[in-house]
């Protein structure tokens, strides 16, 4: 092992070889058994839910018509960023997504701030939707059943509540299916996609024919930038499909099932969303509000809550309601369907509060088989077969954040934790094009030194129009894992202490910490 012409001890970046991880993962695995429908149906599960039922309204205020240009933008941006996704989880098919090719890629260092990263964009937006989910039950069991919840129960204390109890339960109840088993959690799931297919179908075939061209003028009343603005808060409405990669370690014939899963279920939700989009503002004008001295009120502000108490219910801007989709369908008359839509979204959501603790306890999972967060954590449950104990931390914290953060925050938050991990994949495709040519790819992506340079630039603009709050809790947070790095990881990890797994299954390759140059023939004749 030597230095490298800056003088950087390689063994300092704690590269772990691609052999390694599979080899790992191999004699630790969990149970393969998951299919390719099933697969996409968790990636639907993870991508349609808070984004496009209520977080709509919001990208309307922000951007007015134009946001059909931030839909685009952000699909844009998340279709290059599987592209990248597949060929990696193809060709790496264990559980760890992002963190695993970075620590493949770029060393433990970076690996672990890619997974302390991705906590950011999975657990929190698992609380998101958990908080989403809270406000649609507590409107239905209101408005159909006449029971109308105490507001300190219902709120955080950010709208003068105590604790958002219901989106505590959610939470709870979904750490439950996730304990009991990933097979019966994925056919609930599929149960749950059904409903909110059938209920955005039903959407997009009443508003859609109800457009007129004039609602769409002017079409970006606040300019271009705030179309890019909007981008990066809906963006939240796209994420959800990288989590099928985490799943690849339960997969069966990964190689052709992930890329499936993957290209899929994104791309059959932008269609979606696209035809969503257009029938909320073809029907119904979808212009941001402004307040009395006539300037454009923030999404989520209090002046823009007061501004919407004064209009009537059956004139009040679809960007006031916190139920954009059904409160759409009651303009344009079908006032039974849109209340339908808002109990298929209440029973819906929590398949996507599912599918991102689900990747977040994976995350966890393999982070701590390889020693950077305590052994008790990878414990698999010798009835259920599941990480049950990391599934138990995720879910506590989950319904902790759930419990007093608001949803436009929190999905902003879970954004830039995105971008980070979405950011380094697409790095990580390149490197490992240089470094691994010979590597067997099931999946190729294709023009890839076009589609991988273009991934990392679009998650560089969004980031970059984050709110101000998102973009500090992100480098806070990044910085806080660093902390426990240094304090924990850095000592314990297998790397560090030279725990040999490809050793045991190939005498050949070198032990761990002082991996091969890629390319470089090992002692035995094997390319590293
Ligand atoms: N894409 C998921 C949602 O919109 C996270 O709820």
């Amino acid at each position: 092992m030597g230095t490298s012409p800056r003088g950087l001890h390689l063994a300092d970046w704690r590269i772990k070889s691609l052999d390694s991880i599979l080899a790992t993962a191999e004699k630790k695995s969990l149970t393969r058994s998951l299919g390719a429908f099933q697969l996409t149906m968790l990636g639907i599960g993870g991508i349609i839910g808070t984004g496009i039922f209520v977080l709509t309204a919001e990208a309307a205020q922000l951007a007015g018509p134009g946001m059909l240009i931030s839909f685009v933008l952000s699909a844009l941006v998340c279709g290059l960023a599987a592209l990248c996704y597949a060929e990696l989880a193809a060709m790496v098919p264990v559980s760890g997504s992002a963190y695993t090719y970075s620590y493949a890629t770029f060393g433990e260092i970076l690996a672990w701030v890619v997974g302390w990263a991705l906590v950011l964009e999975y657990a929190v937006a698992a609380s998101a939707v958990a908080v989403g989910w809270s406000g649609y039950i507590v409107g239905v069991l209101d408005n159909l059943l006449g029971i109308e919840l105490p507001v300190a129960l219902v709120n955080g204390p950010y709208a003068g509540g105590l604790i958002n109890l219901p989106a505590v339960v959610i939470a709870l109840a979904v750490t439950w299916l996730l304990v009991i088993g990933t097979k019966e959690s994925a056919t609930v799931n599929a149960v749950l996609v059904a409903v909110k297919v059938t209920a955005l179908t039903l959407f997009v075939v009443l508003a859609v024919p109800a457009a007129q061209a004039e609602n769409f003028k002017p079409f970006l009343p606040l300019g271009v930038g705030s179309a890019v603005s909007a981008a990066s808060l809906i963006f939240f409405a796209f994420v959800g499909f990288d989590a099928v990669s985490t799943a690849a370690e339960e997969t069966k014939n990964p190689q052709r099932n992930i890329p499936i899963g993957l290209v899929g279920s994104l791309g059959i939700c932008t269609v979606f969303y696209m035809l969503v989009g257009t029938g909320v503002i073809g029907s119904v004008g979808a212009q941001p509000v402004a307040g009395p001295d006539g300037q454009i009120l923030s999404p989520g502000s209090v002046e823009l809550a007061a501004q919407c108490k004064t209009y009537a219910e059956a004139t009040m801007p679809v960007v006031c309601s916190n139920e954009a989709l059904a409160h759409v369908l009651r303009l344009i008359g079908h006032p039974a369907i849109g209340n339908l839509l808002g109990l298929a979204a209440g029973f819906a959501l929590p398949s996507v509060v599912l599918m991102m603790m689900f990747a977040q306890t994976r995350i966890f999972f393999v982070m701590s088989r390889d020693g950077l967060l305590p052994a008790a954590l990878s414990k698999v449950h010798p009835k259920y077969k599941t990480p049950h104990i990391v599934t138990i931390v995720t879910g506590v914290g989950v319904a902790f954040a759930a419990a007093f953060f608001p949803v436009g925050q929190l999905a902003s938050v879970s954004n830039g934790g995105t971008l980070c991990a979405f950011f380094f994949v697409s790095l990580a495709i390149m490197a490992l094009r240089r470094s691994n040519p010979d590597r067997q790819r099931v999946f190729k992506t294709p023009a890839v030194w076009i589609v991988a340079p273009l991934a990392a630039t679009g998650c560089l603009l969004l980031f970059a129009f984050l709110s101000l709050v998102a973009q500090l809790v992100f480098f806070g947070w990044a910085a806080i894992g660093l902390v426990f790095y240094f304090l924990y990881g850095r000592t314990r990890s297998n790397v560090a202490r030279g725990v040999i797994e490809v050793g045991e299954l190939s005498p050949d390759v070198p032990p761990q910490g002082v991996p091969p140059l890629p390319g470089i023939p090992t002692p035995g004749g094997k390319q590293a």
